[in-house]
């Protein structure tokens, strides 16, 4: 069965749709572990009370060599049996950037959600740069992370009406609503072995 480990910085409602999804909805996958590179991450909370293991990768000392610090996350991955062969890694609101090692060690098995429809408006502030660019539509996607940030074959979108009197906050509110959709089903897709790669 897919081992996977979800990488969480903050607030963990990714992780916490994608964990109620593979009870709900029987998708045959195991949670090994939750891992935050903040020891005060709210989602940390929310997964050991949903029983699910839970590690602290501090990055608070790791400014520098992105490298030194995944390979910490390794250990942490290896320790509970999520390896290339067996495991899927989600970023979900993981606020590091993932080294090119990391990427090619488990290549195509990292997945990462980004609040717009990529290619449109990596980075950060995606919801705000949609706003600003007076874009009418805009939306959330989950793709295979590669070695540029918020970029990677995309696997699945969804799209959000940007409305007239839209702020951050209820075009972000209403774009993480379906992005509670499309990472559940992202990952029930690949447990499921449904995702074929060809060139992107
Ligand atoms: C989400 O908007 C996600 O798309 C972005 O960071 C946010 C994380 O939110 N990468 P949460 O921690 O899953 O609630």
């Amino acid at each position: 069965m897919l081992n996977l480990a979800i990488l969480i910085s903050g607030r963990g409602s990714n992780m916490e749709a994608i964990l109620k999804a593979i009870k709900t909805e029987k998708i045959p996958a195991n949670t090994a572990v939750v891992i935050s590179n903040k020891p005060d991450a709210k989602g940390l909370e929310i997964a050991k009370k949903l029983g699910v293991k839970t590690e602290v990768v501090d990055s608070h000392d790791f400014k520098g060599d992105r490298w030194e610090y995944d390979k910490k996350i390794i250990a942490v991955l290896e320790k509970y049996n999520v390896t290339p062969e067996n495991g899927l890694v989600c970023l979900a609101g993981f606020m590091r950037i993932i080294s090119s090692e990391f990427i090619k060690k488990y290549k195509n098995r990292i997945m990462n959600i980004h609040p717009a429809l990529l290619p449109s408006y990596p980075g950060l502030h995606a919801q705000r740069q949609a706003l600003e660019d007076g874009a009418k539509y805009s939306g959330c996607t989950v793709h295979f992370a590669d070695e540029k940030v918020d970029h990677g074959p995309i696997i699945l979108q969804a799209t959000v009406e940007v409305k007239k009197d839209d702020t951050e906050e209820t075009l972000s509110e209403r774009i993480l609503e379906q992005e509670h959709k499309i990472y559940p089903e992202a990952v029930r897709l690949f447990a499921l072995g449904k995702i074929k790669l060809k060139e992107n």
